[in-house]
């Protein structure tokens, strides 16, 4: 007998990255040589300063639990960087760690959203936003990040928004963006803030990119006074040190907020393993000139990328504002062989060639909004993306060999409406 699974279980969607990464894998593992530029992870080794205060964190007994908010010198550590990096002025209690930036998603939900209630995300979006407000019984609505606007949120956006939902709750934003590499202004901010002004609507700020804007520099919610207390910004050392695997990040808050979100924290995840916590503070205080040598290279690396992939034929791909990623229109492409997006990724990792692949994700893994984009990661050597556009640019010339990959999965046809 089968037990039934909630109806959230039942209907919820994974972070497709992880699914390609698992075909690639096997992929690999069967003989293939990929070039694997489908999750965003670095591909540099952890500070060492941080792996050598882990290790001596847990030879000295930091083996046990910690305060849900985060040890004091991790929340200390984490109030300078933030202060040092935006000019703001925040003290410890404004900061609680957490497991990555993603879990904070669901932190903020729980403590702004009821079910029925809306929020806003932008889409192209990053796929775990959905997740993470429904698990609440929030309502999602989508609004679009448009090529057109840099991929930047319009305040219009956010005015239908809350004219038009009755029970407008909160806002999702992410700069800079993933997938598109938009980077909000600190006028969009300060225009968002008005809008909100009155109302009873939060912001959950994402902001793991911070460190890759590419031109000016990153701007945060909490630098527009009083935005603070109805802010949830979330960092992560998953791009800036290279500590994906770590599952480390924080939240700047107000010192309510932050306490409130501490109480979920201890009913769930209890806290962030103190050793893990160390290994942060070391990075924070100890890695930053690694760290900024890390960003150029990767800026490096998605210049590199960009200029390339605009040789290819088809193809139109605007240099990001920030983050690791190339969201270069493939929509020409697409409607020539009557493809999806991630019908034409697939096709470059499992149909182009016996031998070799390559590993990036279609827009919709993004939202319908992503259709007729791909997303490509930087986080490779340059010698391997050079060959990877190379690998893209036969492989879309091979017009057959596409309609014989559609013909084996007719799921990634284009339906009429796409067109
Ligand atoms: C926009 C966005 N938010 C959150 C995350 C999750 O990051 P973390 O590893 O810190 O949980 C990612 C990771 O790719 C991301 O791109």
């Amino acid at each position: 007998m089968s037990i039934p699974f909630s109806h959230f279980a039942s209907q919820v969607q994974p972070e497709s990255a992880f699914t390609v990464l698992a075909v690639a894998k096997e992929l690999m593992a069967a003989g293939k040589q990929v070039y694997e530029l489908e999750i965003g992870d670095s591909p540099f080794c952890s500070p060492p300063q941080a792996v050598e205060a882990a290790v001596q964190a847990i030879e000295s007994g930091q083996t046990r639990y910690g305060p849900s908010v985060g040890l004091d010198d991790f929340r200390a550590s984490a109030a300078d960087y933030v202060n040092r990096e935006f000019g703001i002025e925040v003290t410890p209690d404004h900061l609680i760690a957490g497991h990555g930036a993603k879990i904070f998603e669901q932190l903020f939900c729980e403590t702004f959203v009821n079910p029925g209630e809306s929020v806003l995300v932008f889409s192209p979006h990053f796929p775990t936003y959905p997740a993470n407000i429904e698990r609440r019984g929030g309502r999602v609505c989508l609004q679009p990040l448009e090529e057109r606007h840099a991929f930047r949120p319009q305040l219009d956006s956010i005015k239908e928004f809350l004219d038009r939902e009755e029970c407008p709750r909160a806002v999702f934003l992410n700069s800079p963006h993933n997938p598109t590499g938009g980077v909000t202004t600190l006028e969009d901010l300060q225009g968002i803030a008005r809008l909100l002004e009155g109302t009873e609507v939060s912001v959950f700020s994402d902001e793991p990119y911070d460190q890759m804007v590419w031109s000016g520099r990153h701007h945060t919610m909490l630098e527009v006074p009083g935005m603070i207390d109805r802010t949830v910004a979330a960092y992560s050392f998953s791009k800036s040190f290279s500590m994906s695997g770590w599952r480390l990040g924080f939240a700047v808050s107000s010192p309510a907020i932050v306490a409130r979100m501490g109480m979920l924290m201890n009913t769930s995840l209890s806290c962030v393993p103190p050793f893990i916590q160390e290994a942060g503070v070391a990075a924070m205080k100890e890695s930053i000139l690694l760290r900024d040598q890390q960003m150029a290279t990767f800026r490096e690396n998605v210049t590199h990328l960009v200029q390339s992939l605009r040789r290819v034929e088809g193809v139109d791909c605007s240099m990001p504002g920030g983050s690791f990623y190339a969201f270069p229109n493939v929509s020409q492409i697409c409607r020539k062989n009557n493809i999806t997006s991630h019908g034409l990724a697939m096709y470059l990792l499992e149909g182009a060639d016996d031998q070799r692949g390559v590993a990036c994700l279609g827009g919709e893994c993004f939202g319908d909004a992503g259709q007729g984009f791909l997303r490509l990661s930087c986080a490779e050597s340059r010698e391997s993306l050079g060959d990877a556009v190379a690998f893209i640019d036969e492989a879309f010339g091979q017009c057959e060999k596409i309609a014989t990959y559609l013909d084996q999965n007719p799921n990634y046809r284009m339906a009429e409406s796409m067109f």
